[in-house]
């Protein structure tokens, strides 16, 4: 049986770094509050006006090629997740292919948000194996600090994100027994309302209105203690569903790479799966939540540091906006 796997990782984080305190000078937070509720210290800010989710995934790319040992060229289909693309339309996988010179290969972009990226592992997966496509490239990358509202309106969700880029090329597994061993996804929009942008939106007349924006309609809305209700409730339960479709068990996981959208959610949920802690890969302290390119940057950093080498059996879930969720399990 033809079997995908991860070749080669990469991440990129804008240069710019905002701390807790920062954010604290713009709108009423505190390092305390965001520390002790999400585990944030710090994240990552665009430079300057004209940098797009298409332009941090770049840098990303050439990493996650070169660490694959291949070349630009071998690349047969762009796959590219953000819930922050660089304009409405056209998608930034085709601006991201533009920038690579990758003129003439498809370009995909996929709407789902914090689960982004093991949706598009899993449209990776399924055409490596069925042999359509060689060398998928998938992409998780975002822009929020152009979105987010520094007010005490917004400062709920202000305080998690942050910007940055990860990407991930796509081939087929070197050996059967390494590679995309299971996947499994989800969605439910019975939630859609509890973490989503109003505006503009195509059932407004018009799309948007100086009404709109001045009402913050622009900006993105959270019931913060139902998605962290459902989080808690479905990553664990994914990640038990991938694991089973593996026929693995928790024990058998060297690395638990998950979604950062708080440190707190990660623990809770690495304690109900009986995992222990230090097996968990944060970065939401530096990073704060990328969304869709919270889990390849995870995979960069662990493969970097060696945490992640040949043979190291890799569990990841994600969960959020949708709702949507998934659980994978990967052995390197
Ligand atoms: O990828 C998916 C993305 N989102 C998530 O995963 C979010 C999941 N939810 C969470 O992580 C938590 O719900 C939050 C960290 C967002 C909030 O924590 P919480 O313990 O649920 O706080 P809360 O929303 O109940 O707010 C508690 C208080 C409120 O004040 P009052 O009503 O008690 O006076 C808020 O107005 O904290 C206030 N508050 C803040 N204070 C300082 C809300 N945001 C802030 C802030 N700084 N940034």
């Amino acid at each position: 049986m033809r079997r995908s796997a991860i070749l080669g990782a990469g991440h990129y984080v804008p240069t710019k770094v905002v701390t807790n305190d920062d954010l604290a000078k713009l709108m009423p937070t505190s390092d305390e509050w965001i520390q002790q509720r999400t585990g944030i210290k710090e994240r990552r800010y665009i430079e300057h006006d004209g940098i797009g989710a298409s332009d941090l995934a770049v840098p990303a790319v050439k990493m996650a090629v070169e660490r694959a040992g291949r070349d630009l060229k071998d690349v047969d289909m762009i796959v590219f997740a953000t819930l922050s693309p660089d304009v409405t339309f056209p998608g930034s996988g085709c601006l991201l292919a533009d920038k690579l010179g990758l003129h003439g290969v498809p370009a995909l972009d996929v709407r789902n948000q914090c689960s982004g990226f093991l949706y598009s592992l899993s449209i990776a997966d399924a055409w490596v194996r069925a042999g359509v496509y060689k060398n998928v490239l998938i992409v998780g990358s975002e822009v929020h600090s152009t979105g987010i509202e520094f007010s005490e309106r917004g400062r709920d969700v202000t305080v998690l994100f942050g910007d940055g880029a990860g990407a991930a090329l796509v081939g087929e597994s070197p050996s059967p027994d390494r590679g995309v061993l299971s996947l499994k996804l989800h969605a439910d929009g019975a939630g859609a309302f509890d973490l989503w942008i109003p505006a503009p939106g195509s059932r407004h007349i018009p799309r948007v209105t100086h009404e709109m924006l001045d009402q913050g309609l622009q900006y993105p809305k959270m019931n913060g203690k139902s998605v962290f209700r459902w989080a808690t409730e479905k990553m664990p339960e994914v990640a038990e569903e991938a694991l089973k479709d593996a026929g693995m068990t928790i024990d058998d996981i060297d690395l638990f790479v998950p979604h950062q959208a708080n440190m707190r959610i990660n623990q809770f949920v690495a304690m109900k799966l009986n995992l222990p802690q230090e097996k968990i890969v944060h970065n939401i302290d530096r990073y704060g939540n990328t969304t869709a390119a919270t889990i390849p940057i995870g995979l960069s950093e662990s493969w970097a540091d060696g945490r992640i080498k040949e043979g190291t059996c890799i569990l990841s879930a994600a969960f959020g906006s949708g709702y949507t969720w998934a659980g994978a399990v990967i052995r390197w």
